[in-house]
């Protein structure tokens, strides 16, 4: 694959002159990866093919207004059969890592551990490393990205059931084993507080299994979850398995709307306890739920661990991993403010980038009273850097992975035609400024980041959003599957090219 030329930015940044501009001499540590990221539902395709068994997503998507733009994971980038090309390109770019998933019912169609396992699938995936490793770029493997099997969904409802504790660690065992040696980087799961979250909502709430509780629901998931995580962990140490395992966190940590108020200064505690800290405080510091969460949710919602199951959650993480796309502004709930207003006392948050909106009962759908904090999304590369600090801070580590970063197109080509859609100069501008904050993160504030993976390799299925929302930097041709490197790629291309050490 030969790389075409990097043309220059045509306009200036929307940002303050960045890292990426006054501090050239910054470099990544040592072995740092240059990553990007996929997951087997949202790239492979193929999702009938040899041996694989239904997943939810393949039933949420044919329902009606499930997606918005009808795509389903049938065809999309048809990675399952065009990975080659894929790695190819990718290590054309000088990309180092590949943080990608495996769709569980490639391994067990029918997902169940007294269920039969598809050799196919195995063998398919154990080609796809081979590949990578033949290429120079690490295979990261993440083993469940939300496409659940539908059998487990019908079964016992997935992660609201217990049930499904014994079944994840069998299907991680059988992946572990067939890798090992290859595979040096793991994650269990993929942004749990996302998938939980959703588990009561559009599309989730119509497979939610008879007697399943859609108020509960959420809650129940973030604990079988959990446990499944610690099991799986467990199993992968007394296995000897090489390497280091974690799982991918997402969510972010506010800055007080108004800072000099307790009250705001409060709800960014409250809110990043019922958000990263639900799943972030097991693991990390105390083996339990966060005090607030559990002064606020009753048994009933929450299940409690038991000592034996804080003793296994504490410390069933080798590093910790941030899926970082957004930053917000959170203030205690006494009246709506328009979120866009925030943006004129920063010009460093030119636009909002998401809807705004005042959310006076923040939580997941249903639950009670969860965190009365109101919250607005803003996306920015320049919050990056408390975000990072902030995690750090609350939940230390020796070694963190920005296991995501990305934005679709987010500034001047909302409706942007295909040439415009390849010159995206507003993504390039966000990854680069996103980049130089992480270097100052690193050298400033002494943020252990040892990799940066961006989203997305190449367009692929948001989820609900289809092949309408495309985060990839390539850009990929539905008529044709023919990818194309968009502005951004190049840019990091050279970005990383000057940053990385020898
Ligand atoms: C995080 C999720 O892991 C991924 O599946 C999604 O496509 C990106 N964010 C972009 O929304």
């Amino acid at each position: 694959v030969t790389l075409p030329p990097s043309p220059p930015l045509l306009y200036p940044s929307f940002y303050a002159p960045a890292a990426k501009d006054i501090l050239p001499d910054l470099k990544f540590p040592e072995g740092f990866k240059y990553g990007v990221a996929t997951s087997a539902y949202q790239v492979e395709g193929a999702t009938k093919n040899e041996g694989k068994g239904p997943t939810m997503w393949d039933w949420a998507s044919r329902q009606p207004n499930g997606v918005y733009d009808g795509t389903t994971g049938d065809i999309v980038d048809l990675q399952y059969f065009l990975y080659k090309e894929d790695v190819e390109r990718s290590a054309a770019l000088g990309v180092t890592a590949h943080s990608f998933s495996i769709s569980w019912a490639r391994i067990y169609p029918f997902g169940a551990a007294d269920s039969p396992v598809n050799t196919a699938g195995i063998d398919h995936y154990s080609d796809v490393i081979d590949y990578h490793l033949a290429q120079d770029v690490e295979p990261v493997v993440t083993l469940f990205h939300w496409d659940t099997p539908l059998a487990l969904q019908a079964y016992y409802g997935a992660f609201t059931s217990p049930e499904i504790v014994d079944d994840f660690v069998n299907y991680a065992k059988t992946v572990f084993q067939a890798y090992n040696g290859r595979v040096k980087t793991w994650y269990t799961f993929n942004e749990p507080s996302v998938y939980c979250g959703q588990v009561a909502s559009s599309p989730f709430d119509a497979t939610l299994a008879p007697g399943v509780n859609a108020s509960t629901a959420p809650y129940q998931c973030a604990y079988n979850l959990l446990k499944a995580h610690a099991a799986a962990v467990k199993a992968f140490r007394e296995m000897n398995i090489t390497g280091e395992i974690a799982f991918k966190s997402d969510d972010y940590i506010g800055t007080p709307w108004r800072s000099n108020t307790t009250e705001d200064i409060l709800a960014v505690e409250r809110h990043a306890a019922f958000q990263l800290g639900l799943f972030a405080n097991p693991v990390y510091t105390t083996g339990d739920w966060p005090d607030i969460v559990k002064d606020t949710l009753p048994a009933e919602y929450l299940p409690r661990f038991t000592d034996e199951e804080k003793t296994d959650l504490l410390g069933s993480a080798d590093f910790f991993a941030i899926d970082a796309y957004r930053s917000l502004w959170v203030k205690a709930p006494d009246e709506g403010i328009d979120a866009c207003v925030a943006n004129t006392s920063d010009p460093l948050w030119p636009v909002c980038n998401e809807p705004a909106y005042f959310d006076s009962d923040y939580g997941w759908p249903e639950g009670p009273a969860g965190d009365p904090a109101a919250i607005f999304l803003q996306s920015t590369p320049v919050a990056i850097r408390a975000l990072l600090k902030g995690i750090h801070s609350r939940w230390p580590s020796n070694k963190m992975y920005v296991s995501e970063f990305g934005s679709i197109e987010p500034f001047a080509y909302a409706n942007a035609d295909i040439s415009q859609i390849k010159e995206d100069v507003g993504r390039t501008d966000y990854l680069l400024t996103y980049l130089g904050e992480m270097l100052l993160s690193i050298h400033e504030d002494g943020v252990p980041i040892q990799g940066a993976f961006t989203w997305g390799m190449v367009d692929d299925a948001e989820w609900q959003g289809g092949t309408s929302v495309r985060y990839g930097i390539q850009h990929v041709d539905y008529a044709t599957l023919e990818r194309t490197y968009k502005r951004s790629a190049l840019s990091l291309a050279e970005f990383f090219g000057s940053h990385l050490q020898d």
